[in-house]
């Protein structure tokens, strides 16, 4: 059959409420043209992000029931802590409530003020828990993954060259780990290959630098590496993901994507030191580290949740709803970011706004525009997101501005993509009819969850 259907049937639904484009309007407008500052019910396809939206199997529900809420040495935690292992084969285990936790406790660890930090592309958090510790986040992306009309296999991949050149310019003594970013999120959700993963590694080691892998789609990685990457197609997806795993020292994770949890984190790592650090600290702000801010039915559903990622039609499936839209969009001409990314489709706002200049924000309008046009809530990944000032306090514009429409894991069918690429299609036609916007209150760090906008 050329049909890929969803590999599951819907047994409990969620009621979806449409407002009108009135409405819609009315409600930009109240929440000062931040689509993070609308109420969720007011969005009628929730494309904001694919982190902790995903439906839970009926197994992970009936897991839920299973979970032992003891403090210490829960029977929950051994099952997460064994699922972990078998599938990382990394030393020591701790739960954390979610990704930014992991980072903000490796952070204040292993960081020192001077510090640089170098990864394929850091996620906004990592950056950010990064830099309130002093480093400096350095994205040392091949160039490859930052020409959005491109279509190459694993445009996630770090450039070696670079990695080697940083390590040279700021020597090993300021580089207290690499990290690299499976799959590239914030580059277009684009994979990293496993030659890239073993370069780097194999760079890193003559160094004595640890390498650091951001797990959060590694499963999603996987499957691409199984389909693009030359001697993986007869492997199973989590042999793939033990061997990504077995060029790390340590791993960060928001089990929120491939964790296929509404919540959670992890920290994994090798070392006895790092390890011992991170557990006080964890004690400190998480919790023991046997539940580390998580309830013990969390640990059950995140320890049946990561299994299943790794099921190869789940994969199959999901990667075929992006290839579906991607095929939809493309065929309208409409500027995507290509190919396909893992979780998402990117828009490329420059293209698709070209009238709007990047300090007036045409990832932010392209947003404002299909929350208009039909009640979808996308993401500004650009100049806002990632928008730094120099020295002279002058801002500077992204190098790309991509609009995000992530897919929440097992949430939406068919029928609301096709909606979604008929919306997008209408906001295309009238394209010229957007304007730009500027910002009129922000915060220091992570502005785009909470600025507020005004049109122009
Ligand atoms: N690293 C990557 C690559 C991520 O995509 C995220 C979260 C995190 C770390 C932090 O994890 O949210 O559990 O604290 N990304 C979400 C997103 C929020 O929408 O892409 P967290």
């Amino acid at each position: 059959m050329r049909t890929i259907m969803e590999p599951f049937r819907i047994k409990m639904t969620e009621p979806i409420k449409i407002i009108t484009k009135e409405e819609r309007i009315q409600k930009l407008e109240e929440a000062f043209h931040n689509v993070f500052l609308l109420d969720a019910e007011d969005c009628a396809i929730d494309l904001l992000t694919d982190s902790g939206t995903g439906a839970m199997s009926a197994q992970q529900w009936a897991a839920l029931m299973l979970g032992d809420e003891s403090y210490a040495g829960s029977r929950s935690w051994k099952r997460f802590r064994d699922t972990i292992k078998t599938i990382t084969n990394i030393k020591h285990v701790f739960p954390t409530h979610q990704g930014r936790a992991a980072e903000s406790l490796l952070a204040m660890t292993r960081i020192k003020p001077g510090d640089v930090v170098p990864n394929n592309s850091h996620f906004d958090t990592t950056r950010a828990n990064l830099e309130v510790a002093g480093a400096k986040a350095l994205n040392l992306l091949n160039d490859e993954g930052l020409d959005p009309t491109l279509d190459a296999p694993f445009k996630g991949n770090m450039d070696i060259a670079k990695l080697e050149a940083c390590i040279e310019e700021h020597g090993v003594a300021k580089i207290p780990f690499c990290m690299i970013t499976v799959t590239n999120n914030t580059g277009g959700g684009q994979p990293v290959s496993m030659a890239n993963i073993r370069g780097v590694k194999e760079v890193l080691k003559r160094h004595g630098i640890p390498l650091i892998i951001d797990a959060c789609r590694f499963a999603e990685n996987s499957y691409f590496i199984h389909e693009r990457e030359e001697g993986y197609r007869g492997k199973a997806l989590l042999e793939i993901a033990q061997e990504i795993f077995s060029y790390a020292d340590a791993a960060t994770m928001s089990l929120k994507k491939d964790g296929l949890a509404n919540i959670g984190g992890f920290f994994v790592c090798n070392d006895d030191v790092w390890a011992e650090d991170f557990k006080n600290m964890l004690i400190l702000r998480e919790g023991f580290p046997t539940y580390g801010g998580l309830a013990g039915r969390d640990l059950e559903a995140i320890s049946v949740g990561l299994m299943e990622a790794l099921d190869f039609e789940y994969q199959t499936y999901r990667h075929a709803t992006v290839s579906y839209l991607m095929n939809k969009l493309e065929k309208k001409g409409i500027p995507v970011m290509k190919p396909g990314g893992g979780h998402a489709v990117f828009l490329d706002a420059k293209a698709f706004m070209p009238h709007i200049p990047s300090l007036a924000y045409p990832g932010i309008a392209l947003v404002n525009a299909l929350y208009i046009e039909g009640g979808i809530r996308a993401v500004e990944l650009g100049s806002v997101m990632f928008g730094s000032f120099d020295e002279a306090g002058i801002e500077q514009a992204s190098p790309l501005e991509l609009v995000r429409l992530a897919f929440p894991r097992r949430v939406y069918t068919q029928s609301h993509f096709d909606y979604l690429a008929e919306v997008i299609e209408e906001v295309w036609n009238h394209r010229e009819a957007y304007a730009g916007l500027k910002i009129t209150k922000q915060p220091k760090v992570l502005r785009h969850f909470s600025c507020h906008f005004q049109p122009l």
